[in-house]
This record gives C-alpha cells, sequence and structure tokens, in this order.
C-alpha cells in the first residue's frame, strides 16, 4: 500500500474522473464514485462548466485524467537539422569529434542565425503543437542557438511571442550554450559580454527568467559557468546548468551551492554533487532520449539521487542535435527501462518536479483551487501510462479547462 508521500500518492491521478471547473480552476475533483452534485457546488461556481469527463464524452468511459505534463527542458528554437551529424555517429564519429570539427551545436548556430524571427517562430509553432497533443501544458524553452547578444535577445523575443500567442505556458530560459568562433582566441571577452551585456539586458526586458550555463569540455569551463550563474543571480534570474553530462567537471557542485533551481544530464555526477543538490533542494533534470539519441551508455546515479533525496525530473531535451524528439511519455518509458526510475518516480518527472525545475509550484498538479490543465488518458489505470514505447496514452489537452489539443478518440 503506497504511503500519503509515496511517489504513487503524490501523481494525481484519478481514475474514472469528474472534474468541476470554473474559471480555468479547479472546484472540485475526484472519482465518479464520490461526486455528488449538490447545491453547494452549485453556488460555488456559478458561472461553472461541468465537465464529467464520461457524460459529456460518452466513448471515453472511465477514463483517467492527470495533470498537464510538464516539459522543464527543451532548446525548440531552432532552424535547420543535424541529418549529418546524426549519420556521422551512425558511422562510429562521436558527439564531441563532430563539435571538435566545427559541427554539431555550430551547425544549428549557423542555421539559426541565418533564420528571421517570423521564420524561427513559424518553426517552433508545430514543435509546440506536437508536445501539446503529447499532453505538455507547461514548457520550458531555451535561447543557445544564437550566440551574438542581438541573436540570443532575438531569440528570447520569439519565445516571449510563442508565449504570448499561448495555449502553452511557457518559462524562458536564456543558455549560454558555447562559447562562439568569434571569440575562441578572447574567451573571456565573451564571458564578459555575457555577463555585462547580455544576462542584465534578458532580465531588463523580462525575457527570461533563469539563466542555463552549458559546463563540459567544449563548451565553457567550470570557473566560467561560475562567473555567468553569478550574474544570473547579480540580476534575479534562477540558475541551471547543463553539467556532468559528456565528463565530470565537479562543477555541479559549484551551481548547487551556487542555489541551482535545477541541473540537467548529470551522466557522471558524484556523491559531492548529489549531497550539494539535496542540501540545497536542487531538482535533477534527467534526458534519457538525449543519451539514447547519442548512444551514450553511461546513465545518471539515479538510485544514489533517490537515497540522497534529490528530486528528480524526466524532460524531452527537444532540440536539433541530441534528442530531437516530441514526445515525452517515451522519455518517461525510457527514464524507468534505462535510468532505472520507477513508472511513479517518472510520471512525477514528467508533472510536479518538472514544475519543480522551472520553479512554478502551481504548474504539474491538478488540486482544488489550481489552473485547470489537465490530459485525459485512453487507458484506466495509471499504472498502465508508461507501458508502452512510442504509444500516447493520452487522448485529449486542457489548459485553463479548455480543451486545446484532442488527438485520436478511443
Ligand atoms: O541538452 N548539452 C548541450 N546541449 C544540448 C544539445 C544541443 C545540441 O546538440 O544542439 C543538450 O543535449
Ligand atoms: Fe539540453
Amino acid at each position: 500500500m503506497a504511503g500519503a508521500s509515496s511517489p504513487e500518492a503524490r501523481l494525481g491521478c484519478i481514475e474514472d474522473a469528474i472534474l468541476v471547473v470554473a474559471d480555468g480552476r479547479v472546484q472540485w475533483l475526484g472519482p465518479r464514485s464520490e461526486y455528488v452534485p449538490s447545491a453547494a457546488v452549485a453556488a460555488m461556481t456559478p458561472s461553472a462548466a461541468i465537465a464529467d469527463i464520461e457524460i459529456t464524452e460518452v466513448d471515453l468511459g472511465g477514463r483517467l485524467v492527470m495533470p498537464g505534463l510538464v516539459d522543464c527542458h527543451t532548446h525548440l528554437v531552432y532552424a535547420g537539422d543535424r541529418a549529418a551529424d546524426f549519420e556521422a555517429r551512425c558511422r562510429g564519429e562521436s558527439y564531441q569529434a563532430i563539435a571538435a570539427r566545427g559541427g554539431g551545436i555550430r551547425t544549428s548556430v549557423a542555421a539559426t542565425r541565418a533564420a528571421s524571427g517570423d521564420e524561427l517562430r513559424s518553426l517552433a509553432r508545430p514543435r509546440l503543437e506536437a508536445l501539446l497533443a503529447a499532453g505538455v501544458t507547461t514548457v520550458e524553452v531555451k535561447s543557445g542557438y544564437g550566440l551574438t547578444v542581438a541573436s540570443e535577445l532575438a531569440q528570447l523575443e520569439v519565445i516571449a511571442a510563442l508565449s504570448r500567442a499561448g495555449p502553452q505556458r511557457i518559462a524562458p530560459t536564456l543558455l549560454l550554450h558555447i562559447v562562439p568562433d568569434e571569440y575562441r582566441d578572447a574567451r573571456a571577452q565573451w564571458v564578459d559580454i555575457a555577463c555585462d551585456t547580455l544576462i542584465p539586458e534578458a532580465a531588463r526586458r523580462g525575457l527570461a527568467c533563469a539563466v542555463d550555463v552549458f559546463c563540459d569540455v567544449g563548451a565553457f569551463t567550470p570557473a566560467e559557468s561560475e562567473r555567468i550563474l553569478a550574474a544570473a543571480r547579480a540580476n534575479g534570474l534562477a540558475c541551471k546548468a547543463h553539467v556532468e553530462q559528456l565528463s565530470a567537471t565537479g562543477f555541479g557542485v559549484t551551481a548547487a551551492r551556487l542555489g541551482a533551481l535545477s541541473l540537467e544530464h548529470l551522466e557522471h555526477a558524484d556523491a559531492a554533487t548529489l549531497d550539494a543538490m539535496a542540501a540545497q533542494g536542487t531538482v535533477a533534470v534527467l534526458l534519457p532520449t538525449a543519451s539514447i539519441f547519442l548512444g551514450d551508455a553511461r546513465r545518471p546515479p539515479v538510485a544514489a539521487m533517490r537515497a540522497a533525496g534529490v528530486a528528480m525530473a524526466v524532460a524531452t531535451d527537444l532540440n536539433p542535435g541530441s534528442s530531437p524528439t516530441f514526445d515525452p511519455w517515451l522519455a518517461a518509458t525510457l527514464a524507468c527501462t534505462w535510468y532505472g526510475l520507477t513508472p511513479a518516480e517518472a510520471l512525477l518527472g514528467v508533472t510536479t518536479n518538472g514544475a519543480r525545475a522551472l520553479g512554478r509550484a502551481d504548474a504539474g498538479t491538478l488540486v482544488v483551487g489550481g489552473p485547470a490543465d489537465f490530459v485525459v488518458a485512453r487507458v484506466s489505470r495509471w499504472q498502465e501510462l508508461l507501458y508502452g514505447l512510442g504509444h500516447r496514452p493520452i487522448t485529449r489537452t486542457f489548459i485553463d479547462g479548455c480543451e486545446r489539443a484532442c488527438t485520436v478518440t478511443g
């Protein structure tokens, strides 16, 4: 029997569900067996739309409802593709080797810089729609393929426009991804520009909630990364880091001590990193589709994270290079089969803990008084949600109580 605070108990899945929604917020929710349409509910919700999942869609009888998904790590604003990188990796060349010869992220930077804001927006829109159809109601979107002040800010403007257009809730993040080629021999100068101009300007214009830095071989050093996150803090922005992914840098400890909201990837994280994360409440964002797509056999230390009490989120890492996927369900299933999470932990990873990684307490849960962001499953028991590889276990997505996406019925 699952305890009250066990992952199973915290999922927020309701079998054979009825929801009462008013003004985009949940007024009542629970199983049909407990629903008593009373005068009290009617009085509480004068303009309520009563969304009885079974009655409005008779062929959805007995469906399960769960919180809308939170994809807390994406790079979905980009132009071009990386099919050539993919082919090179299939022939045996590594992600790092491709990057070192000027491919990888640089390929996406060249294509993204050449695209207009309108083009980037039209390229990003169907990616967001694909996530919406998969049940993602809150999504983090990073910049990071611009690598000039103007181009990074332009990417953030595209993210802001996508956010205004809705319907998903978008958390914008400024990503300091790699050192641009123009500053290859003057790295410190680029870090100065990032800290003294780019980060303050993004903060001043309200274009980012967080700053993320990629600290690894071929990207930023720990010392450079520390300066960048310190600047983020000084400008009132949350901190994140792609860290301990391709190699062990030790920067995870520093980033956690700087108060990082989340650390991403963590395949090489050691005990010191996990202790620092646990002490700070830093969320581990696990990205199994990136591991799998890169053919990287190394896995993050999930058992040690669990033992240390580090909250684990799971995300798609949607990006053109290491994780060209739009499927949070696949990410969650692979988090189970490849990384060793339980299905309940993985579901929390794409809901509540994803929201924690964004510092958004009201997302990823389904509670009375909270936003009516939910999905309707085609399965009747939560245990079946991740039992499939490449399946989509949901049929309908609601944000603020309004239906925003409907996939095939059934
Ligand atoms: O999360 N690690 C660095 N950044 C991305 C990859 C971006 C890319 O390859 O374009 C990641 O895997
Ligand atoms: Fe990433």
